[in-house]
């Protein structure tokens, strides 16, 4: 069995985050998405990974490399355009050949992994297994109407009147006869090759497509309260974790909370789910529950809850605490002393303040 991860496309959702980098490499829990994926299919036993690649693929191949960081084989695939997650299947073709394989998009964050499903695929006669969970919003999703028998009876694309609430997870298993499914189907009304209308066709055709609803959470990581969400989830999983050559100093730390190499916890109070990167200062502060700062960040005389910190940023000396907040790589955030007292900003394009 192969993987193939869908790693393009464009995240205008995250802007401004994803001007500057991949939506896929944006870290969730101080790891990006795209290394959760990568892991949860090694973890499955599946070792030949393909990854989609468009216009970030350069940044997407340094970061992941050829795959030895997880013992898996890594082959790199340009898309040159977004055009669907079909025409992602038909970009792969060579890579594919007619083996069964697993289709993981580059952005889906899920409890519980994907090792199961993976071998309940391989043990069965099914043409293609499909992942299905119950939302509060179908709309947003590929959305799968089940027959009274349990079976699937039709998919459809975001929906704007959804025959159910059971959203597509982005994860699929598919045998060969998608290839000629994804030949077969039309671009939609926005103009890409849908994987949902390639299943369809299959259902249409009498092909066995196994619905497996999902218990567990899932989150597509596409806009920023969703990352927030999916830091929240995955925070809660984590095992404590303080680094040996971490300086903690006056300071209470929460028995949830997992301090990486190098940081420095000084006068201040941490409590967790929350982790606090490598080489990472937090000195006369607050930080947390659902908190996760990236490495290198330094944060001073500040209180921040439920947020995410990319590497690099520096916080400091903020009156009212930063809660629900994304703040970007290489940022700065602080107080001015200096008279005026005026509001100064210089944000990127695309960017939202909420200001008090
Ligand atoms: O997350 C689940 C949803 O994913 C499903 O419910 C939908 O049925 C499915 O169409 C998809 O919807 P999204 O609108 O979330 O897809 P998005 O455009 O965000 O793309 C998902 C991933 O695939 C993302 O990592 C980018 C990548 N991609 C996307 C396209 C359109 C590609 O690699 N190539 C593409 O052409």
């Amino acid at each position: 069995m192969k993987g193939l991860i869908l790693s393009g496309g464009k995240g205008t959702r995250l802007y401004p985050l994803t001007y500057t980098r991949a939506k896929q490499l944006i870290p969730v829990a101080n790891k990006p998405v795209l290394f959760r994926v990568i892991e949860t299919i090694h973890d499955a036993g599946v070792d030949d990974i393909g990854v989609v690649i468009g216009s970030t693929g350069p940044e997407i191949r340094e970061a992941v490399g050829d795959g030895s960081r997880w013992g898996v084989n890594i082959t790199y695939i340009d898309q040159p355009n977004p055009l669907g997650l079909a025409h992602a299947v038909k970009t792969a073709r060579d890579f594919l050949g007619d083996e069964r394989f697993v289709m993981f998009l580059g952005d889906n964050v899920i409890q519980g992994g994907i090792t199961q499903l993976i071998a309940d695929f391989a043990d069965s006669d099914w043409n293609c297994q499909i992942v299905l969970k119950e939302v509060d919003n179908p709309s947003a999703f590929g959305v799968v109407k089940l027959g009274t028998d349990g079976n699937v009876e039709r998919l459809v694309e975001k929906p704007a009147d959804p025959p159910s609430n059971l959203a597509l997870v982005g994860i699929y298993m598919f045998d060969h006869h998608i290839h000629e499914a994804v030949d077969r189907i039309k671009p939609s009304a926005r103009g890409e090759l849908e994987i949902t209308d390639a299943i369809q066709w299959l259902v249409e055709n009498n092909y066995r497509v196994f619905p497996y609803v999902h218990p567990g959470w899932w989150i597509d990581t596409g806009k920023p309260i969703d990352m927030l969400e999916a830091n929240s989830l995955v925070l809660e999983e984590f095992t404590p974790h303080l680094a040996t050559d971490a300086l903690i100093e006056n300071s209470r730390i929460d028995r949830r909370v997992i301090v990486e190499r190098g940081a420095r916890i000084i006068n201040s109070t941490i409590h967790g789910p929350t982790i606090i990167g490598e080489h990472t200062l937090i000195e006369n502060s607050y930080i947390g529950p659902f908190t996760s700062i990236y490495h290198h960040v330094i944060v001073q005389n500040c209180e921040i809850e439920r947020s995410i910190v990319l590497e690099n940023s520096i916080i400091r000396d903020l009156d009212e605490r930063l809660y629900g907040s994304l703040i970007g790589r290489s940022t700065t955030v602080q107080r001015k002393d200096e008279k005026p007292r005026t509001l100064t900003l210089n944000i990127g394009d695309h960017s939202n303040l909420w200001l008090i």
